[in-house]
């Protein structure tokens, strides 16, 4: 697959998406509700849609030194800027005989309330801005996510335009993106029929692959559980914001099953190589439809979605 046929298939580019559809369909005063993962879940708790847990929120020095104590009791957790990116900042800790680990090496309290406090004073945060760390409830792989990764926790990418979901991929965390589904760490992208919701292409690296490095596990046709409820979250959290172009990030947990991990304003386009198909031809059929009449409910938006999908596969 070149840049070249995926040009003349409707690649979005960067210009593109900003002057067509970020720029247009996103309204400033509604980025604070995505740009801020604390903002978002408030959001999506008023609408009943669900989030990991938040165990605790520390805003201040003061109440970054206070952490480790308070997560003594929790076994294991995961601590995160409130308004960080493409996974800078985030720590997985567990415990061990009372002791932390962080991918299997001893943490220091100290240190974690060290790191807290850098969240705290902005070293993660967009423009560096002062944040808050963010302690939440350590969500784990659906087992036919856990079959394809070693390690870490895979998610979701849905990309949903004037509400109707237009495409979506799977990302795979690696050893070498540090157990993170972000694709700038190294994590694998894998498109997903939105139809059938089952798997078709990966890269990594931008390349094509047939297995995960690590697991060795075949990465195509791999049916993905709950995917109806998958998109229902991603829509149902998109409806909230006031947004009309937006990445929802979807992690299906083995006890919880899927969870908003949070929503981005100016997805990447990464989701079109995975899939091997543009999203022009796409964002242009919703564009038509919509241009009929009466703006349909959340279901029918989906299912306009996966018609549109299948329509231009290809
Ligand atoms: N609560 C969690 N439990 C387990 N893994 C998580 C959790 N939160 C984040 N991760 C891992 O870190 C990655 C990045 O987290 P995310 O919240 O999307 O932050 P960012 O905005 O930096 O992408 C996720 O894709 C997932 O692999
Ligand atoms: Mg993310």
């Amino acid at each position: 697959m070149n840049l070249r046929r995926l040009k003349r298939q409707g690649v979005l580019g960067i210009n593109a998406r900003n002057l067509l559809y970020t720029q247009r369909w996103n309204a400033r005063r509604g980025l604070p509700n995505v740009d801020d993962k604390l903002a978002t879940r408030e959001l999506c708790q008023a609408a009943g849609v669900a989030m990991p847990a938040v165990l605790a929120v520390a805003r201040t020095h003061r109440e970054a030194r206070a952490l480790p104590e308070r997560l003594r009791e929790h076994e294991t957790f995961v601590v995160k800027p409130a308004r960080g990116a493409m996974g800078n900042g985030i720590l997985v800790l567990e415990r061990r005989e009372g002791e932390l680990l962080r991918r299997g090496a001893p943490l220091e309290e100290a240190a974690l309330a060290y790191h807290a406090a850098s969240i705290v004073s902005g070293l993660y945060s967009l423009a560096g801005h002062a944040d808050a760390a963010l302690i939440e409830e350590r969500l784990r792989a659906h087992p036919t996510f856990a079959e394809l990764v070693p390690d870490g926790v895979p998610d979701v990418r849905v990309v949903v335009y004037r509400g109707v979901p237009v495409t979506a991929m799977t990302r795979l965390p690696t050893a070498a993106s540090g157990g993170r589904a972000n694709l700038h760490q190294g994590a694998i992208g894998v498109g997903i029929d939105l139809a059938s919701g089952h798997t078709t292409h990966a890269t990594f690296r931008d390349r094509p692959v047939r297995r995960h490095p690590d697991s060795d596990a075949i990465l195509r046709d791999v049916a993905l559980p709950e995917f109806e409820t998958i998109l229902r979250v991603a829509v149902g959290a998109t409806d909230q914001t006031g947004l009309g172009y937006v990445g929802a990030d979807v992690v299906v947990d083995a006890a919880r099953g899927p969870v908003i991990l949070e929503l981005n304003a100016r997805p990447g386009l990464a989701v079109q190589l995975a899939n091997r198909a543009g999203l022009l031809p796409r964002l242009r059929a919703v564009d038509e439809l919509l241009a009929e009449g009466d703006i349909p409910d959340a279901e029918e938006r989906i299912a306009l979605g996966r018609r549109i999908a299948s329509e231009h596969a290809r």
